[in-house]
Parts: structure tokens; sequence; C-alpha cells
């Protein structure tokens, strides 16, 4: 089954076509980020003029590398939700006049579901049930996937993402926007143990997770050091955040792999790009013996290859949308409007 699909959720316009939700013909991608960068985030106006602009072409693009004509298209599907309300539009609409145009069904996909589904096309062998970290520019959780539709949120952060603080920390420290990734790279030759940060342990549910106490401590810090003409390691504290990012998420995802028992670990997300999360989650599941899986960096990022692998196994569970469907800016991974 051919699936061709959309994904114009934030700052990149993708289109891929996906064979049986694990082999990518082809993944056209056309990112905006240089676009965005003077203003040190995504301009939601702009965002959404410039998938309007790149769509078309992308899905051109997409024909032509995978060698096939239109009619070999089985069916179109789209992220729906969550993201920025006119970007996610674009896609939607193109997705359901194109498959209105062919005459075959419209699969509405959920962005998060999408990412968690790009391990599926990294390791062929995936199957649930398996727990997945999800961090993202916009989402942090633990997921307890039990099947490829069915899935429960375990824990989630209570208020910022942790990809948001890396990209805050990031843009303090005179990083261009999107700074997560240079973030992670000044921490390579960093000394962790000269910051000291904070880990809170926030709520009652022990899988929650909080993000904004850690991002202003070290704003904080940053800003504190500016005032009194003091010289930052900037290495040093990119590498104390980075450990204290991977110490909210770790213990908890070691915590819901002995609590589920699930003996499989997958990684899902911009944030699962970070070396240094990489790095724990890899020694934390060694030592319970669980099987570890870490998407290629290019698969951890936004993509429409994710998309329509999850829309595979989507269609296979009667999620079939009309044209009625609609965009949503947030949307809970189980479906439930926020
Ligand atoms: O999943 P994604 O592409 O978009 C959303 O759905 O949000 O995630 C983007 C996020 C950004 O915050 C970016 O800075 C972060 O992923 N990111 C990283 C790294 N690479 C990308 N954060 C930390 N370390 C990295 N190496
Ligand atoms: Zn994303």
């Amino acid at each position: 089954m051919n699936i061709l699909a959309i994904e114009s959720s934030c700052d990149e316009t993708a289109v891929a076509i996906v064979q049986d939700g694990r082999t990518v013909l082809t993944d056209c991608i056309s990112s905006q980020v240089e676009l965005h960068r003077i203003y040190g985030g995504v301009v939601p106006e702009i965002a959404s003029r410039k998938h309007i602009e790149a769509i078309y072409g992308l899905a051109d693009c997409a024909l032509r590398e995978a060698g096939i004509e239109r009619k070999d298209i089985d069916a179109v599907a789209v992220t729906y939700a969550p993201g920025l309300i006119g970007a996610v539009l674009v896609g939607v609409n193109f997705a359901k006049s194109t498959a209105l145009a062919l005459g075959k069904p419209l699969i509405p996909v959920h962005h998060i579901r999408g990412h968690i589904a790009a391990n599926y096309i990294a390791f062929p062998e995936l199957e649930p049930p398996f727990v997945c970290l999800v961090v993202s520019g916009g989402h942090t959780m633990i997921v307890d996937v039990r099947d490829y539709t069915d899935m429960e949120i375990l824990g989630t952060t209570l208020d910022d993402a942790a990809g948001e603080c890396f990209d805050k920390v990031a843009r303090v420290l005179g990083m261009p926007y999107p700074g997560g990734a240079a973030l992670d790279k000044a921490a390579a030759s960093g000394d962790e143990t000269k910051y000291v940060l904070p880990r809170p342990h926030p709520g009652q549910n022990p899988f929650d997770m909080s993000f904004s106490g850690l991002k202003t401590a070290a704003l904080n810090l940053i800003h504190h050091a500016e005032q009194v003409g003091e010289s930052l390691d900037v290495p040093s504290l990119c590498a104390s955040f980075s450990g204290a990012v991977s110490d909210m998420l770790v213990p908890r995802v070691r915590l819901a792999l002995e609590k589920t028992g699930r003996r499989r670990l997958a990684v899902a997300g911009g944030v699962a790009a970070n070396s240094r999360i990489r790095r724990d989650i890899t020694s934390m599941a060694k030592e319970l013996g669980a099987e570890v899986y870490l998407p290629p960096l290019s698969l951890c990022g936004d993509n429409a290859a994710m998309i329509g692998a999850q829309a595979y196994y989507e269609y296979h569970s009667g999620n079939i949308a009309g044209m009625e469907l609609n965009a949503y800016a947030t949307k809970s991974i189980l479906g439930e409007t926020l």
C-alpha cells in the first residue's frame, strides 16, 4: 500500500511516499528554519505562507523521486494535529483536495504518533508493545505503546517541553534558533559539575516532569553572570543543563520500563537527537537488559515519512477521515480535544 503523506505542522513542509508503513520510497522536505532564524523563533504567519508556496512542488517532487504515478497512490495521510493552526491547515487542505481528486481514502495522523512511528522506519523489526520517550520542541511524554494505535500516556511535562527549554537557554547564550543542537555540541567540551542546576520532582505522578524551574535557574545564572561581569564557561553550563534535562527524563523512563515490564524502549522527537540523552538512555536500558531503539538523527526531527508510517496502521485500525476533517492546534495523542 503506497501512502502519500503530508506534514506541515511547524516550520518544515514535507511530503513522503511510504509503502506498507515501513519502506520510504521518498521523503521531500523543505525547511524554513533559515527564514525564522532572524526572529529567534517560528513566526506562524510566515510559516503558513511558506507551506503554501512549497507544498505543491514537494508533492510533485515526491512522485518523481519515487518513480510512481498518481494512480499508484492508495491513500493520502496528513498531520491534522497538533501544531501551529495555520500551518497544519495548509497540509490538511492540500491532503483533502488530493484525496478527493484521486478518489482515495484520507488518513488523519497525530504528529506525536508520527514521531513514535519514525522508529518503525528505522527498525523494521520493532513492533509494539514498547515504552517510548517522546521529546520534541512542543511535547515531552512517556508513552506505553500497547499497540500501533493503542497508547497510554504514563507521564508528561507539567509545564514546558524539553526542546523549548533547550531552545530558550541556547537563545540567551546567543546561539541561533533552534539552539538545541548547538547547545548539545557546545556541551561536548564542558565540565558538567561546574554549575549546579535543580532536578525538581513535580506532582503526584512519578512519571510526570517539569522543566520550567530548570530553565529559569539556567537563565538566572546567565543573567547574573552578565550583571556582575563574570565570564561564563558556556560549554560547562551547556553540559550541566543537558545533564539536568537527562536526569529529569531517564530515571522516569527507567521506572516506566520497570512498572510496565516492557522489554523494548524507543525514543522519538527532535530532542532524541541529543547526545547526552542518547548516551544515558542507552546505558540505563543496558542495565535493565532492555532493547533500545534510537532513530537516526534524520528521523528524529519533523518529516513526512513518519506520518506515512503511522498512517498505515491508522488505516488498518479504521481511522479514515471524511472531507469534514479539521485541523487542531492542540489534541491529545489519544485523540481527545484539549
Ligand atoms: O520534533 P521536532 O523536530 O519538532 C517538534 O515537533 O517540536 O523538535 C524540534 C526540537 C527543537 O527544540 C530543537 O532545538 C530540538 O528539537 N533539538 C535538540 C537537538 N536537536 C534538535 N535538542 C537538544 N539536542 C539536540 N541535539
Ligand atoms: Zn515534531
